[in-house]
């Protein structure tokens, strides 16, 4: 019965360990891909140099986010993702999912967190 437990927990490990290292093969961005995507799809809004102050930013209501910005700047990946993916609801930031590949959405992330690292959150 314990060995039984311990080859269940042993199996359990692995598999964590086999699923991180996968998710972290696939989940790696192309940061060149990403900086023609952002020109293509993004920068109209969020700016040349991500400081949200693109062409069309001025005519919103809701200002596109300024990378560069504190509350921005120590947001995970993941939650940069989720708003790519799903949009910012009530905002003219929409839903990428639907013409966005999951590579292309990793790209994307690679590229804005390569050009405004990723801060500490200190409050
Ligand atoms: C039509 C203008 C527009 C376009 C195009 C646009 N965004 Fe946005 N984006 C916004 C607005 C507006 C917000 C929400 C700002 C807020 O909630 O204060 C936002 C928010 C975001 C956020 C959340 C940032 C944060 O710190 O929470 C991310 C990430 C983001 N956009 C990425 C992208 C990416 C990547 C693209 C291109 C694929 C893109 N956006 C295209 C307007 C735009």
């Amino acid at each position: 019965m314990k060995a039984d437990r311990l080859m269940v927990l042993l199996l359990c490990g692995l598999m964590i360990v086999a699923s991180s290292s996968v998710l972290a093969e696939t989940r790696a961005g192309n940061l060149k891909e990403g900086q023609s995507l952002y020109q293509q799809h993004c920068l109209k809004c969020h700016g040349a140099t991500l400081d949200g102050k693109g062409p069309d930013a001025a005519s919103l209501r809701v200002r596109p986010t300024d990378f560069h910005k504190y509350l921005s700047r120590v947001k995970g990946e993941l939650e940069l993702e989720v708003t790519i993916r799903r949009g910012q609801q009530l905002t003219a930031m929409h839903e990428w999912d639907t013409s966005l590949t999951d590579q292309q959405v990793y790209d994307l992330i690679a590229y804005i967190r390569s050009a405004v690292p990723r801060l500490e959150m200190k409050p």
